[in-house]
This record gives C-alpha cells, sequence and structure tokens, in this order.
C-alpha cells in the first residue's frame, strides 16, 4: 500500500501503474483526464505535487509516497469558479479534454509569477501540454486575465448573433462533466483489446488459454463469441468486429480478442497473453500499385478499388491546348492523425429487462445503435446508445472503434463492462485523414480566366470503407476550390491498402483538392503576372456561375468575393510592408449533399416553473451544438438562457445521423427553431413535446447525370492570408477571413477558427502519420505527431463575414470544417514568395532558420 495526501486528506491506495491510475481507478478522483498515459506527452493528467505540477501518468506510486497532491477538486472554491470561469469567458475551451490539467499548470505558474507571468512565458510553460480544439489563442487570452488577478463572469449568450461562454463551460473546464471512462457503475468490469500483430496475414491460430488462466480475468472472447453479424460498417458493412481463426487481418487495428477482468490493468495485461499464430502475407502499402494489384488488400473482398468518382464538363484537352498558359504539378498530401484528446471508450451496461445501454462517444449514435444489434442479433430497440460528449473527434469517431466488442462482452456476461483504448490503440483504430496523390492540369487566358482544369485524384483508403469512397467524392467535388471553371474533367478513386484506415476528419477531401487548386492558382497568376490576390478575385465563384460538377451556385456564393474584400486591405498592407504573403482561398459545403434525404428534429419542452428543455440527439465534441441549441430558444421564445436546459436525448426517434460535416450547426438549429415556432403556436404549454424538423430534400447526386445538379445545399468560403517575416522566415501572423453566413455566436466562432488554423499550419508544416512497408505506423506518440506547440503558434487574426445561405436557418453556413481548408495553400504560397521555391508535398516544412519551426520539443 502507498499513502500520501490527496486534496488536504490522508489516502492509502494499492498497486497501479502510476499515480494517475491510483487517483481515477481507485480513488475516483476524475478531474485528472487520461490522454495518453503512460507516455506523460498530453498534459491532461496534471496535478499539483507539493504545489510543483507534474503530470501524474509519470509519476510512480514510489515517487508519490508521503507527497501532498492536489487536483482541481482540491482547490478552493472561489479559486475554482474564478479559474473556470475565465477559461469559459475568453472561450478557452472546447471539448474540455484539455482544459482540467491546464488550469492546474496555470495555477502553478500564476502561484509562482503572480502578474508578472507574459504571455510568452505561458505559451512556453504550456508546451507540456496540448490542445486540439483551441490552437491556444483564446487560452493564453485566459491565462492573462487570470494573470491580472481579473475575476471575469462566464454569461451564457443571448439569441442567435450574440457571443458568450459555451453552455456547461465552467463544469467542462473543471472537468465535473464525465466523458465514458469517468463513468462508473456498480459490478463494472474492464475491458482490453488484443489487436493483429500483422497488417496482412492468416490468422491461423487464436490460443485464450494463458490469458483466460490471469488472476482477475473474467472471459476472453473473439469471433467465435459473436451471436450475430461478423461485420459493421457506415456505409459498407465490411470491417470485421473480431478477425477469426481461419481468417485474415487487413491493418494492425484488427481485433482478435477482448479480455474482460476485475481491473483495466489486468485486462491490458491479459490481453497480451492471447497468443495468435499467423501466416504473415505481402501486405499492399502503395495505393497506386494497389489498383492493379492482382491480390487483395482485404479478407474476402474482391479488388482494390473501393470507389471511383467521375465528371466531367467540356473537352479538357481541347481546352487545355487551347489555353495561353497551362500548369501541371502532381501533388501529394499527407496521412494524419486526428489526435482528438480523448481516447474512445464505451461502456455497455445490460438492463434487467432484456435491454443493453451503450454509453458511446461516438459521432453518430443511431448508427452506433444498429450495428451493435446486429453484431448481437437482437432487435435495434433493445439497443440504447447514450450520447456522452467527447473530448475531440473531428471525424475520428464516426465509425465504431471498440462499441462493438465491448457490447458482445456485457451482453453475454450480464455485467457492464467499460473498455477504453490507449493512445497506441487509439492510433491504431481508428480513421484517418486520406493521403491523395493530385495530378493536376489547369490553363488559363491572357487575362488570367480560368480556362480549364483536368484532376486525377488516387488517395489510399486503408483496408475498411469506413467513408472514404465519400471523401473522394468530396475531394473530387471541391477539386476547382471556389472557382468558376467553363471546362473540368475529374476523377477520384479510393483506393483499399494496408495501411491504417482512412475516413472522415474535418474538411473531408476538401484540404486535400484545395491545396492542389491553389498551388495551381499560384503558379498561373505567377506566369500571367498577375498578384495572388487578383488571379483569385477575378475566378471566384458568383452567383449563377456554373461551379464543379455543374452546380449553379446561389446568392450564398456572394460570400467569396465578400471574404476577398475583406482580406484585401491587410494583404495589400502586408505586401507594401516587404512581408512574404500567401494567400488561400477556399469552399466547403456543410451537410451530407449528394443527394440524400435529411431530415432532422429536435423537441422543446416547458416545465411548469417557466424552464424550457431543448432535446437534441447531436454529438456535442466541443463545436458548441449545444450552445447553438440554447441561442436558437432563447431567439425563437424570448426566454433567459439561465432557463434552458439542453439535453442530448437518444430515447426518442430525432435521428440525426453523423455528427460530421457541420452539420449540427445548421440543421440543429433548423430543427430547434422549428419546435420553438410550433410552440409558440400551441401556446407553450408545460409538459408538452414539441417537435421541429429541418429537412433538406433538394439535392442531387452525380449519378442522376443531371447537366446542373444541386450538390450542396450550403456552402461556406473563407480567404487566409499568411504573412512571413523575410528576415527571419518564421510566421508573422495568419489573418483568417470566414464567410459563416451567420456567426450565432461569434466568440466560439473564432475559437473554431482559430483551432482549425492551429491544425491547418500543423497540416502544413509538420504533421503526418506515415505507415511504413508493412503497414506499420511510424509515429506512435503524440509528441512524433509534428502539431504545433503552443510557443510556436503565430498570432491568428479572425474575421467574420456573413453572406447569408438562402434556404438555411437564420442563414447560417457553419464553421467547423472549412477553417483549415485554405491554410496549406496560403503557408505554400507564402513560402514561395518568401525562397522562389514552389511546394508541392505534404508536410512542407518551414526553411532551415525559421525562427518558429514546429513541434520541436
Ligand atoms: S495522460 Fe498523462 S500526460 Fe497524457
Ligand atoms: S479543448 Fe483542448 S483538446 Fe479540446
Amino acid at each position: 500500500m502507498t499513502q500520501f495526501t490527496l486534496n488536504g486528506k490522508p489516502v492509502e491506495v494499492g498497486d497501479h501503474p502510476h499515480l494517475l491510475a491510483a487517483l481515477r481507478e481507485e480513488l475516483g478522483v476524475t478531474s485528472p483526464k487520461d490522454g495518453c498515459s503512460p507516455s506523460g506527452q498530453c498534459g491532461c493528467c496534471t496535478v499539483l505535487i507539493d504545489g510543483k505540477a507534474s503530470v501524474s501518468c509519470l509519476i510512480s506510486l514510489d515517487k508519490a509516497a508521503g507527497k501532498s497532491i492536489t487536483t482541481l477538486e482540491g482547490f478552493d472554491d472561489a479559486e475554482r469558479e474564478r479559474f473556470a470561469a475565465a477559461f469559459a469567458a475568453a472561450g478557452a475551451l472546447q471539448c474540455g479534454f484539455c482544459t482540467p490539467g491546464i488550469l492546474v499548470r496555470v495555477k502553478a505558474l500564476i502561484d509562482k509569477k503572480g502578474s508578472a507571468l507574459t504571455r510568452e512565458e505561458a505559451g512556453r510553460f504550456l508546451g507540456a501540454h496540448l490542445c486540439r480544439c483551441t490552437g491556444y489563442t483564446k487560452i493564453l487570452d485566459a491565462v492573462e486575465v487570470l494573470a491580472r488577478g481579473e475575476s471575469p463572469q462566464a454569461v451564457l449568450p443571448g439569441g442567435v448573433g450574440t457571443r458568450g461562454a459555451r453552455y456547461e463551460g465552467t463544469a467542462l473546464a473543471l472537468g465535473d462533466r464525465g466523458y465514458v471512462d469517468d463513468l462508473r457503475v456498480p459490478g463494472m468490469l474492464h475491458g482490453a483489446l488484443r489487436l493483429a500483430d500483422h497488417a496482412r496475414a492468416d490468422v491461423v491460430r487464436i490460443d485464450t488459454t494463458a490469458a483466460r488462466a490471469w488472476p482477475g480475468v473474467e472471459a476472453v472472447f473473439t469471433a467465435a463469441d459473436l451471436p450475430g453479424d461478423l461485420r459493421v460498417g457506415i456505409i459498407h458493412t465490411d470491417w470485421p468486429v473480431f478477425i477469426p481463426e481461419g481468417g485474415r487481418t487487413s491493418y494492425l487495428g484488427d481485433v482478435l480478442a477482448l479480455v474482460v477482468a476485475d481491473s483495466r490493468q489486468t485486462a491490458r495485461e491479459a490481453a497480451q497473453l492471447v497468443e495468435v499464430s499467423y501466416r504473415p502475407l505481402r501486405p499492399l502499402t502503395d495505393a497506386v500499385a494497389a489498383i492493379d494489384d492482382p491480390e487483395n488488400a482485404v479478407w474476402e473482398l474482391d479488388g482494390n478499388v473501393l470507389s471511383r468518382s467521375v465528371y466531367r464538363r467540356g473537352d479538357v484537352d481541347k481546352a487545355l491546348a487551347a489555353s495561353a498558359h497551362t500548369v501541371h504539378e502532381v501533388f501529394q498530401t499527407q496521412r494524419v492523425e486526428h489526435a482528438f484528446l480523448e481516447p474512445e471508450s464505451t461502456l455497455a451496461v445490460p438492463g434487467p429487462d432484456g435491454t443493453l445501454k451503450v454509453f458511446s462517444g461516438g459521432q453518430g449514435v443511431w448508427d452506433d445503435r444498429n450495428q451493435i444489434a446486429a453484431v448481437l442479433a437482437i432487435a435495434p430497440e433493445k439497443v440504447v446508445v447514450e450520447q456522452v460528449s467527447n473530448g475531440g473527434a473531428f471525424g475520428g469517431k464516426e465509425d465504431m472503434s471498440n462499441q462493438g466488442q465491448t457490447a458482445v462482452a456485457a451482453w453475454l456476461l450480464k455485467r457492464p463492462v467499460k473498455c477504453t483504448l490507449s493512445r497506441e490503440e487509439s492510433f491504431l483504430v481508428h480513421p484517418k485523414r486520406h493521403p491523395i496523390r493530385m495530378e493536376y492540369w489547369v490553363g488559363c487566358d491572357d487575362d488570367g480566366m480560368l480556362t480549364a482544369l483536368k484532376a486525377r485524384m488516387i488517395g489510399d483508403s486503408g483496408p475498411y470503407a469506413s467513408v472514404g469512397m465519400k471523401v473522394l467524392e468530396r475531394a473530387a467535388g471541391h477539386a476547382s476550390g471556389p472557382y468558376r471553371l467553363p471546362v473540368i474533367d475529374v476523377e477520384a478513386i479510393a483506393v483499399r491498402t494496408n495501411n491504417s484506415v482512412c475516413g472522415a476528419f474535418r474538411g473531408f477531401g476538401a484540404n486535400q483538392a484545395q491545396f492542389a487548386m491553389e498551388g495551381a492558382i499560384d503558379r498561373l497568376a505567377a506566369e500571367v503576372g498577375l498578384s495572388a490576390f487578383e488571379m483569385r478575385y477575378r475566378n471566384a465563384v458568383t452567383p449563377g456561375v456554373v461551379w464543379g460538377p455543374g452546380q449553379v451556385m446561389d446568392v450564398g456564393s456572394l460570400g467569396a468575393r465578400a471574404c476577398l474584400d475583406a482580406i484585401r486591405p491587410v494583404y495589400e498592407q502586408a505586401v507594401a510592408d516587404g512581408k512574404a504573403v500567401g494567400l488561400g482561398f477556399g469552399l466547403k459545403n456543410s451537410g451530407l449533399g449528394n443527394g440524400f434525404l435529411e431530415i432532422i428534429k429536435a423537441v422543446v419542452r416547458f416545465s411548469e416553473d417557466g424552464g424550457v428543455e431543448v432535446r437534441h440527439c447531436w454529438t456535442e465534441m466541443g463545436q458548441g451544438v449545444h450552445t447553438v441549441a440554447l441561442q436558437v430558444a432563447v431567439e425563437e421564445l424570448g426566454v433567459g438562457a439561465d432557463r434552458v436546459r439542453v439535453v442530448v436525448d437518444t430515447t426518442r426517434e430525432l435521428g440525426a445521423g453523423q455528427t460530421t460535416g457541420s452539420r449540427g450547426t445548421v440543421m440543429g438549429a433548423g430543427a430547434v427553431a422549428d419546435a420553438c415556432r410550433r410552440a409558440l403556436a400551441d401556446g407553450c404549454r408545460p409538459g408538452v413535446d414539441y417537435e421541429g424538423e429541418y429537412r433538406v430534400d433538394w439535392t442531387n447526386s452525380l449519378e442522376e447525370g443531371l447537366e446542373n445538379p444541386v450538390i450542396h445545399s450550403v456552402f461556406s468560403y473563407a480567404a487566409q492570408l499568411v504573412v512571413i517575416d523575410r528576415e527571419t522566415g518564421g510566421i508573422d501572423k495568419v489573418v483568417a477571413v470566414h464567410d459563416v453566413g451567420r456567426a450565432v455566436n461569434p466568440l466560439l466562432c473564432e475559437g473554431q477558427i482559430q483551432g482549425s488554423v492551429h491544425m491547418g499550419l500543423g497540416y502544413a508544416l509538420s504533421e503526418e502519420f506515415p505507415c511504413d512497408e508493412e503497414g506499420r505506423p511510424k509515429n506512435m506518440t503524440l509528441r512524433s505527431l509534428g502539431i504545433i506547440r503552443p510557443k510556436d503558434v503565430p498570432p491568428i487574426e479572425v474575421m467574420l463575414v456573413e453572406a447569408p445561405q438562402p434556404r438555411s436557418p437564420y442563414g447560417i453556413k457553419g464553421v467547423g470544417e472549412i477553417g483549415l481548408v485554405p491554410t496549406a495553400g496560403a503557408v505554400a504560397g507564402a513560402l514561395h514568395d518568401l525562397d522562389g521555391l514552389w511546394r508541392a508535398t505534404l508536410p512542407m516544412h518551414l526553411p532551415v532558420g525559421a525562427a518558429a519551426t514546429a513541434a520541436d520539443e
């Protein structure tokens, strides 16, 4: 036993791998979060040890013995309130998973330095903390406020268009609002996955004898135990829940067994005792070569082409031949890990009535429910998936990760089972951003007016479909960026390989395509002799222009030039100042589009005491969908924000599909507004469920063969400027102008954009998740991913433009996804202005000698 003082009281704990495990698993202290234990690289588990901030997952119990440990639970109440309010008021948190650890560090810093603490120093010290959501800008704003000794109030926003703190912001900041891994129920067991050892190998035998015999192990489950379907998937059901004996692995995230034990640690130890014999096979890891490879990358699937998205208008070769200027370039983007801070976790709890309740942090509880029911071979109504707001997702939690296996264990054992992935397992299991090879031919006339675009894209989708075909379809659709092109010919192929699965990730193919298109635009501008600005302005889409796959742009596209108009003075000033500048310009749809019928529902209900409950079923993952729902209710009903309670309700058929593609804000707002209007028409009677709906039933798929399909119902636009100092080679600042249609909450909008730009700079300069020739990821720690650290984030200035989208509630366009669409192109342009080199491959890295280097710790 080990003794120490916790928040002023003596405690005693048993054996644990580190202090964090003792705090969370035995003492029930959950404000320190586990983002990467035991590697000490995210900072989420930071506590005070004898007054000094330390990551608790690096502290052995021997080291903790006799020490005084303080967590956020042990701060005095006034201090807790002040710190949390400062962060919420500044918009310094989104998903909140990183925030408790940061608050502990900030307290230690302020205790030591007081008002002498500078922004720069704070940035350096926060290097021990990853925040994937905010881009750090608003975190440093909050630290400055706290260092000055101020006590701001976290005031909720009012109606649509008002600035205010996020819903539940202070509880999130303090780590009081639980994530799945923070949940505990009586009799709960713990699961751990046994993953594959080879990316492509026949599984000859799975021997669970030693694992079953390990003290504390309750059961080991394999494919042989599955009551129902072996395979799941959001669109194609091709992803095995377990690989059985006699089956074949297709990537290193394949699951062979789930071990269930009385503690997480025991389950993890025993999982390594599951012995698997293999017959290794040649992995297919080159997407281009895999297209024609006679062998199949994926077990029992024929062929390696997952999808082919094609469209054309006019004779592209003829138009290119007739163009005054042409460029031809091959662009290559990289695979990227989401690095959401909360690893995947699932808790499954069997009910006495033959139902199964599953607590999931996924992005689509209805898909989770249906897939779990299929795996268990029971009716979907018997599965209730409760949505738990997650600690970041960015698209990486759309597919099931461990929900299926955990549900099987709980169902068969008739006991609650929780399974939380380690950081390494999370890296291996969930889909990444697609690396895409893009060959572009683009032409223009002597005035710089674009004449034709031919694009050929090949994306490495990994083995299982996930939404890979949709990502490549979206890349194809966005191939021309926000530009008018009279002639276009595009083909995008998603290829199955044995590398990591690739799927949804903020931007969804639009980032890759527009990095290529922006590169082509800059090269053509140089050929013609136009500025980067003028080239873009002349060719920007406007109402009535036929875009990409043939869509006639509506008046919402006024936002394109509005962004350029807003950035023009800043651009011209930077050029006049002799800076190296790069301009990125982009568009991104919101919603699914492509002919999907999207019906979204929400419920508003009044209580006798005048309170209003708003029920929806979107995933809150830091993007602020709860706050949007609250603001719409305030706007429509005229009630105070403090009267509104937002509830995620997955017990009613409000089915919204995946929270993806910036859908939550646009469609959630529409459904809540409709529910409120119905309530008003009926006198807002207490106890009545007023159900509202928002539907998009006017988009078309490419397959319909229409000349002018409405592929998407909403587009947002952005122009970003990257300014580089010619002396140091470092980035001076990024200016991000975004047309969001209507900013529901400008504070949260800015935060989304700053976080996206931070992610976009990493995408441009340093982030990658490569696999070797065995299909094995090379960067298996958070630090090796190349995420830009706080001290290296340049100032990010945000300007919001509001060009309303017709047929969209309040004109909203969405902001979650477009944030990093223009960033890499802007960085590439600025680097070219700096040293005259054209770049076509991501990440680009800053030139040697640049003052700001990314991820150098
Ligand atoms: S969990 Fe300890 S630093 Fe990440
Ligand atoms: S708010 Fe920092 S990781 Fe989400």
